[in-house]
């Protein structure tokens, strides 16, 4: 009453120019969890003296409302009251000073028995009483049921490989609070980095270093359940890696209205380890040698050199001659292209991945047609988000060319021939014999071929290992009527026969031989091939061909007889078909007519007209070649006037069919007859005159 009374005055004396000491604490009631370290705010204002005012912290507990408890006091360490001294001591509690007249109370380790009324109190250093002094505030402690908890583990991942934590939080406070959760990425010996937060008022951002990834989508954090959150990371890159925890505060709103994180709680840390994958990487081919044998194996090797293998994703394809010839997804499961795929069917060769970083092609008996290039190409691959998967980079080494040489024969061969020149229409015979190396175990295959004069090769006639014939394309006909023929005169001794030859027929011929032996899974493999060869040379029937008429007997009287004779050259044998033909113009005519005809079957034709020659004329084909004479006795007028032969030469062909190579046409010859004892008016009597010769110039 007597302070209120001396203030009384003292605002009347100093009227409302003074200000007045004013001790403002933090508004109450806060609530606070047990365990939590707070604070509470206390200042003054309007007061006179110096700056640095004093502070003295009490409590009034709800046991006893009326019992000042003094806890401490910037000014005196007397202070505390007894079961305060050991935590003030420990400065487990104690007075921070922000400003002179400002000061925070701080609990560090909040107890259940803290709860209570406090009371901020700063003692007097004005000339009089005047204002307040003091203020109080209630502290009501909670206890503290936040929960966080992360299943602590260690996960190794790869880079791009995606991560999942989740987080469970939950709190039981029966006061109205929100929780905020965040998610951070810690690194031994560096300071915590966010990655994403849910805010107490519910607004999901990315810490700075996570805000460009969580825009991509690439950093979520999803609510999957009432407590439980879920923090997802694609894409995961080197830069990752660290211990991932979740932390959790719990916040309760003020009486002043501000919020405040009451409890804050990290979860145990999940160790991610981030194997970077470098995307670089180089292939290799390798194989023992590059020169096979026919029948040996070949083993290609493509390695693969890059980080990481197992984590990735590689095709491979092979090619061969720069052909695919096959492929191999991540999966490992080869696709053949079409020859390949038989061979592979047969067991031939193989695809496969030997492991994470070789892949092999290996062909277990070589062909002559394999030798060529070979290549593998490796191929990136990428697993998108939706599991589809992109082709990135591609590589390939160089080329590997490899020669498959055939095996060795040991056989030899010989070639004989019965003739080297022959006359169109004259068979060859040729001999072909493998003169050593051949044994029991050889299996032989023969093709006569021949190399004419213009370098085309072509196929007589094959046998085959199995001892069918097969005559070559442009000669299948001519075989069919038996005109080539082919034999195995006993083992390894072949013939091969050409009858009725023609013009064509003439060239080089060449037996082949080639060498077989069958492997294991029964195909035949060529050992090798040999081969010998002549050459034919073949006169056609018409060289040469010429036909000349003559007079045995110049002078020819009348009632005499006379002789003309048709010579033919060359000399043919007497196979040769050749046609003649007696012509003659009688004189005073202009036309000439067929006398008769030795035909190229050795029949007598006479023609028509001039049946009187018929009775006093003789015609008769040398024996040993194809001249015809023809011999006319008595002659008369009749007789007298031109002759003439004609000869055609002829050849039979293979089908039985008949081909007049040429004709020739002789000189004429005049056949005048004279009347004994008559002069022929200024020419020589009984003249043969050789009014034109035809083929002399190509008589031999
Ligand atoms: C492959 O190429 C080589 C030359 O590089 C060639 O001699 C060979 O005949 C080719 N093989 C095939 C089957 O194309
Ligand atoms: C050559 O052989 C063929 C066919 O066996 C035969 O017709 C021909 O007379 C022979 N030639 C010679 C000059 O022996
Ligand atoms: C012709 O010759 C034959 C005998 O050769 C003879 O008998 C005949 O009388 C002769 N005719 C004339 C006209 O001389
Ligand atoms: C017979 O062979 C010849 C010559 O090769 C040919 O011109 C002719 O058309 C063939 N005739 C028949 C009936 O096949």
């Amino acid at each position: 009453m007597r302070c209120l009374l001396q203030e009384l005055t003292s605002l009347l004396l100093l009227g409302m120019a003074l200000a007045q000491r004013q001790v403002t604490v933090q508004e109450g009631p806060l609530y606070r969890t047990e365990g939590s370290h707070i604070t509470i705010w206390c200042k003054v204002s309007g007061y006179q003296g110096p700056s640095e005012q004093n502070f003295q912290w009490s409590i009034y507990l709800p046991s006893a409302p009326e019992r000042e408890v003094q806890i401490i006091s910037t000014m005196d360490p007397s202070f505390p009251y007894a079961i305060y001294t050991q935590r003030v001591r420990s400065g487990e509690i104690y007075v921070e000073r922000v400003q002179g007249d400002s000061a925070l109370l701080h609990i560090m380790e909040l107890q259940d028995r803290d709860a209570g009324e406090y009371e901020c109190h700063t003692p007097t250093t004005d000339e009089r009483y005047f204002g307040s002094y003091s203020a109080k505030m209630k502290l009501m402690v909670i206890p503290d049921s936040l929960r966080v908890t992360s299943v602590p583990q260690t996960l190794n991942k790869v880079e791009r490989d995606s991560l999942e934590l989740k987080c469970e939080v939950s709190k039981s406070t029966a006061q109205h609070s929100h929780l905020s959760i965040s998610w951070y990425r810690q690194k031994v010996g560096e300071p915590p980095v966010e990655v994403i937060s849910l805010s107490r008022d519910f607004v999901l951002r990315a810490g700075s270093t996570y805000a460009q990834r969580q825009t991509t989508g690439d950093v979520r954090l999803d609510k999957v359940g009432e407590t439980t959150s879920k923090l997802t990371v694609y894409n995961l890159q080197p830069s990752d890696q660290g211990e991932f925890y979740c932390e959790a505060a719990e916040w309760i709103q003020d009486p002043d209205k501000s919020w405040y994180a009451m409890t804050r709680k990290r979860s145990e840390g999940t160790t991610v380890n981030i194997q970077a994958t470098d995307k670089e990487f180089s292939v290799r081919l390798e194989t023992e040698k590059r020169t096979y044998t026919v029948g040996e194996p070949v083993e290609f090797r493509c390695i693969l050199e890059a980080q990481n293998v197992p984590e990735r994703y590689f095709s491979i394809s092979w090619a061969f001659n720069s052909s695919l010839i096959a492929s191999l997804g991540p999966n490992a499961v080869p696709i053949l292209n079409s020859d390949f795929a038989q061979r592979e069917a047969l067991g031939q060769l193989k695809v496969a991945k030997e492991s994470d970083n070789v892949f092999v092609l290996k062909i277990y008996r070589l062909r002559l047609e394999d030798s060529g290039k070979y290549n593998c190409r490796v191929t990136e691959r990428e697993k998108t988000v939706t599991g589809d998967f992109i082709d990135k980079e591609s590589k390939r080494p160089k080329n590997t060319p490899i020669t498959v040489l055939p095996l060795k024969t040991s056989i030899s061969v010989e070639m004989t021939s019965n003739a080297s020149n022959v006359l169109e229409g004259e068979s060859l015979r040729f001999g072909c014999s493998v003169r050593s190396g051949f044994g029991p175990q050889s299996h032989l295959s023969v093709t006569w071929q021949l190399v004419d004069k213009q370098n085309r090769r072509s196929d007589v006639v094959r046998l085959d290992r199995d001892g069918t014939l097969q005559p070559g394309p442009s000669y299948s006909e001519r075989s069919s009527y038996g005109g080539i023929q082919m034999e195995q005169v006993r083992p390894g001794s072949f013939t091969l026969e050409i009858f009725n030859s023609v013009k064509a027929d003439e060239g080089h011929y060449e037996c082949r031989v080639t060498e077989w032996t069958r492997t294991q899974d029964g195909e035949w493999q060529m050992i090798g091939e040999r081969h010998a060869s002549m050459p034919v040379s073949i006169t056609a029937l018409e060289a040469g061909f010429a036909v000349t008429a003559i007079s045995r007997t110049p002078g020819v009287t009348y009632n005499e007889s006379f002789d003309l004779q048709c010579i033919i050259k060359p000399h043919y044998p007497s196979w040769v078909p050749v046609s003649v033909t007696w012509r003659f113009q009688p004189a005073g005519s202009t036309e000439f007519h067929d006398l008769v005809t030795f035909t190229r079957d050795g029949g007598v034709q006479w023609g028509d007209r001039y049946t009187s020659f018929r009775t006093r004329t003789a015609i008769e084909k040398a024996e040993s070649s194809n001249n015809v004479r023809l011999s006319i006795s008595r002659a008369s007028d009749t007789e007298a006037g031109k002759y003439q032969c004609v000869a055609e030469l002829w050849r039979k062909n293979y089908n039985s069919s008949w081909t007049r190579l040429a004709d020739r046409t002789s000189n004429l010859l005049e056949i005048r007859v004279l009347r004994p004892g008559k002069s022929p008016d200024g020419q020589c009597p009984g003249g043969l005159e050789l009014m034109k010769v035809t083929g002399l110039n190509s008589l031999s």
